[in-house]
């Protein structure tokens, strides 16, 4: 069961950005503690970084036949990308939305999120256990599937 890890602008600053909201782990480290999670066994993980929304869309375009599942945090674009959001309802792939913070106790504008209800959940202020979740969510879907 192939699942796609996205993740998008400037979680490459994981680690540095902002620690007191999103962590001291690097992205790389993060993507270690997934791979190395018991709930990654038997699952092929791929994963993927962008700063550009463009970038991001052609990976899922072009994963959209092979992948069982993605786990996308979609960064800064969650708030306002209308193109995101098409690419995951065109996809038609299961999409879980990740957030590092709780994005429900920060910024107002942080409370919209374009991709919502295109996804299977959102996981919000759980850190990289958000990841974990997201698995096991996207394992159970595949196992008895519900409506999106
Ligand atoms: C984020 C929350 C977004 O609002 C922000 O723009 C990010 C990271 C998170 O993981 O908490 O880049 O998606």
């Amino acid at each position: 069961m192939k699942i796609v890890i996205v993740n998008g602008p400037n979680l490459n600053l994981l680690g540095e950005r902002e620690p007191e909201i999103y962590g001291h782990d690097s992205l790389q480290d993060v993507e270690r503690f997934i791979a190395q999670n018991d709930e990654a066994r038997g699952l092929e993980l791929h994963f993927f970084q962008s700063n550009h929304e463009g970038a991001i869309i052609d990976y899922l375009h072009a994963h959209r036949k092979s992948a069982a599942g993605v786990v996308i945090n979609p960064g800064g674009l969650t708030h306002y990308s209308v193109a995101l959001r098409d690419a995951i309802s065109g996809c038609q792939v299961p999409t879980v939305e990740v957030h590092l913070s709780d994005v429900h106790a920060r910024e107002e504008f942080r409370k919209v999120s374009m991709v919502t209800d295109v996804c299977l959940a959102q996981i919000s202020g759980k850190g990289k256990h958000g990841y974990i979740e997201a698995l096991k969510m996207l394992k159970a879907h595949v196992d008895a599937p519900v409506s999106s």
